[in-house]
């Protein structure tokens, strides 16, 4: 196992929060680099892909980070809007593609206040950083036009701890919501800084949705889109997309 991950007890958004406002440059970082390699081989291509499919107006891109994705999302749609709870996240955001048509705002999911509703929320790796996920989509429902899209990306949490190497621990039970401390690695650089995991498991995620006004319409267990480099290795899936309607 991964000796640098430990079960630790629940965190509020605020210090979840802090962790992101210390790791967002240096991950902005390998970004650049092109180093993030889930990212821009895996996550953002499935996202995208159904973007294409269903080619909304508007995109509300919540826990968008540093922007990476929000900028690509932004040359698909007429209005593009990036939201983050973390500060310096949302500073790189602006300064690195503020000139992508996207716009940035700082603000906690829960706390994000407009009159505007979007075609389609896309909530790209967040909510096993959300410890408050369940409010999170009660506004992302509202925040959504009468049949709007929520687009979920998670890390796959069946495989994930079998990735991480967690699986076997003691402390790690799978039906259980676990807050699980690491130093936050991405696939071609290691231990950026601390950051924290939720595990949840899969029925927590799949019926949050369906008892908090949302209806499964697809889940895919992406793989990369192209040539990889030799050092990622990506024998089974391990991450989960969902996409919902809302009801
Ligand atoms: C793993 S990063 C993913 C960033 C981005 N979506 C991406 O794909 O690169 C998780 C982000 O979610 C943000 N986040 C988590 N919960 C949030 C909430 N309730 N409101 C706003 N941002 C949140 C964190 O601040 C962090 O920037």
């Amino acid at each position: 196992m991964n000796n640098q991950l430990k079960r630790v007890n629940p965190k509020n958004i605020d210090v979840i929060s802090a962790e992101w406002d210390c790791l967002c440059a240096r991950r902005q970082e390998t970004i650049e680099q092109g180093k993030d390699i889930s990212l821009s081989f895996v996550t953002s291509p499935c996202i995208l892909g159904e973007i294409k499919r269903e080619h909304p107006d508007s995109v509300l891109d919540v826990g968008c980070g540093t922007g990476y994705l929000t900028s690509l999302l932004a040359k698909r749609t007429k209005r593009c809007v990036g939201i983050d709870m973390s500060a310096e996240s949302i500073h790189i955001a602006k300064q690195r593609y503020g000139e992508s048509g996207a716009s940035f705002i700082t603000t906690t999911i829960e706390q994000y206040r407009t009159i505007e509703k979007f075609d389609i929320c896309v909530a790209n790796m967040v909510f096993s950083s959300d410890p408050d996920w369940i409010e999170s989509i009660c506004v992302i429902r509202k925040l959504l036009k009468d049949s709007g899209k929520l687009f979920v990306m998670l890390p796959h949490p069946v495989l994930w701890p079998k990735y991480w190497g967690f699986q076997e621990a003691e402390w790690f039970h799978y039906n259980k919501e676990i807050f699980i401390e690491h130093n936050f690695s991405v696939s071609l650089v290691k231990s950026m800084g601390i950051a924290t995991y939720i595990h949840r498991p899969l029925a927590s995620y799949i019926n949050g949705l369906l008892v908090n006004g949302f209806r499964l319409e697809q889940v895919i267990e992406p793989y990369p889109i192209k040539c990889t480099p030799i050092e990622y290795k990506y024998d089974y899936p391990r991450f989960l997309f969902i996409k919902s309607r809302r009801k």
